[in-house]
């Protein structure tokens, strides 16, 4: 099937406004995606039609709210492939879902001095400071997987890095600042030989990939709505059924509990137990209405056409002079983020002179400082693709480059 990306696009109102006079060229979707009507239309709905608290209300609004709330859970599971919808966590974003396991793991997992945790150089920061503070707290030891110079997860040393002390590693499935696809197989059945359980940071990789949670054979995954078409406020923690009955709450309160007296409690088998107070219901169902969009075009076609777009990419930048792409110079085993610096000028002014031609990308350390650090930039500029990116909005992009060399020669 071809990809209809002019038909695609009409499905977004904000992609026909202009900024700065010039149509708008918005290359920023693995900071936020923009959102198609649909789930704008179902957001709408729910607010208008049938606005109602969720799990404790008997009356009629109260009922269809808690349906949709449920079913919305459902469709997300069935399209990342989990066994059961009660596997599926919604938290606020993918960093409180990394949270989540990171703060309950120090009592699960009985953590103290000796104990090591694996993550890598290649991590956004939510997925490397929580993990620090649970080493703070604990006295267990933060390692990690090193970066290659083509911006690989540097492997070489996984027999030694992940071994009987490891109790958990947590990595991201797709680079937010590199675009590196990691195939975690090798590092899940080290980890899994020496009886540690594996995280994955999949924030960019459900948007723009077909994933199925058992083949994948991780212990946990996150994802946030915001990056897959849904709105903000809106996150997901899957989870195996059997790790997530034996954690304790994070988030205590309302919704969490199973009784409670004045002298304790007794908390609600999971997801419950993690949903504490009234949790994001609009969003939840709007998050659906995103999955249900995605699962229509098939994350097949969707990873295809971002492939096609990554390669003009890359060969369109290939020809901008003075300039450095990082990461992945090909587009297997990547996928549709590239950073790069134009030789010789800040990023900032990069993407200001980007923004006054209408062209939106991303400036700075992209919350992934390490990864700078690695490569020896205090900043990086970087453009993001996804199902709605045109060849024509690269060429704009790499015509906005020329501008930037001319500005700066
Ligand atoms: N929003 C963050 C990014 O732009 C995570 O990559």
């Amino acid at each position: 099937m071809t990809f209809d990306v002019a038909r695609v696009r009409a499905d977004f109102p904000i992609l026909s406004r202009e900024v700065n006079g010039h149509p708008l060229v918005y290359l920023d979707s693995a900071n936020t995606s923009q959102k198609p009507r649909q789930v704008l239309d179902a957001m709408r709905a729910h607010q208008e039609q049938y606005n109602g608290n969720v799990s404790r209300s008997v009356h009629t609004l109260g009922t269809e709210s808690t349906t949709a709330y449920e079913d919305a859970r459902a469709k997300i599971a069935a399209f990342i492939g989990a066994p059961s919808p009660d596997e599926v966590v919604f938290t606020k974003n993918s960093t409180e879902a990394i949270n989540l396991v990171a703060y309950t793991s120090a009592d699960f997992l009985k953590l103290g001095p000796g104990d090591e945790i694996v993550v890598s150089e290649m991590e956004h920061h939510s997925n490397l400071v929580p993990w620090q503070l649970l080493c703070q707290r604990t006295g267990a030891t933060l390692r990690w997987f090193g970066v290659t110079d083509e911006g690989r997860l540097d492997e070489s040393s996984l027999g030694e890095l992940v071994n009987e002390r490891t109790k958990l590693v947590s990595i991201v499935h797709m680079s937010n600042i590199l675009g590196t696809i990691n195939d975690p197989a090798r590092i899940i059945a080290r980890a899994h030989e020496v009886g540690a359980l594996v995280m994955l940071d999949c924030s960019q990789s459900v948007p723009h990939l077909p994933l199925d949670v058992v083949e994948l054979g991780a212990d946990f995954i996150a994802f946030t709505g915001h990056k897959m078409l849904g709105p903000t406020g809106i996150g997901v923690l899957w989870g195996r059924a059997a790790l997530l009955e034996a954690m304790p709450p994070f988030l205590a309160g309302g919704s969490t509990i199973e009784t409670v007296t004045m002298g304790g409690t007794t908390f609600a088998p999971p997801p419950a137990r993690f949903e504490g107070g009234t949790p994001p219901i609009t969003e939840a169902i709007g998050l659906g209405a995103a999955v249900d969009y995605l699962t229509a075009l098939g994350m097949e076609n969707i990873h295809r056409h971002e492939q096609e777009i990554t390669a003009y990419a890359l060969k369109a930048l290939a020809d901008v002079p003075g300039l450095r792409v990082f990461g992945p110079g090909t587009p297997e085993g990547r996928g549709g983020t590239v950073s790069f610096e134009v030789e010789g000028v800040h990023p900032h002014d990069v993407g200001q002179i980007l923004d006054d031609l209408g062209v939106e990308v991303r400036v700075g350390h992209h919350c992934a400082r390490p990864v700078c650090a690695r490569f020896g930039v205090p900043a990086m500029t970087r453009a993001s693709f996804y199902l709605y990116t045109t060849t024509d909005e690269i060429d704009a992009l790499a015509r906005g480059l020329e501008q930037v060399r001319k500005v700066f020669a």
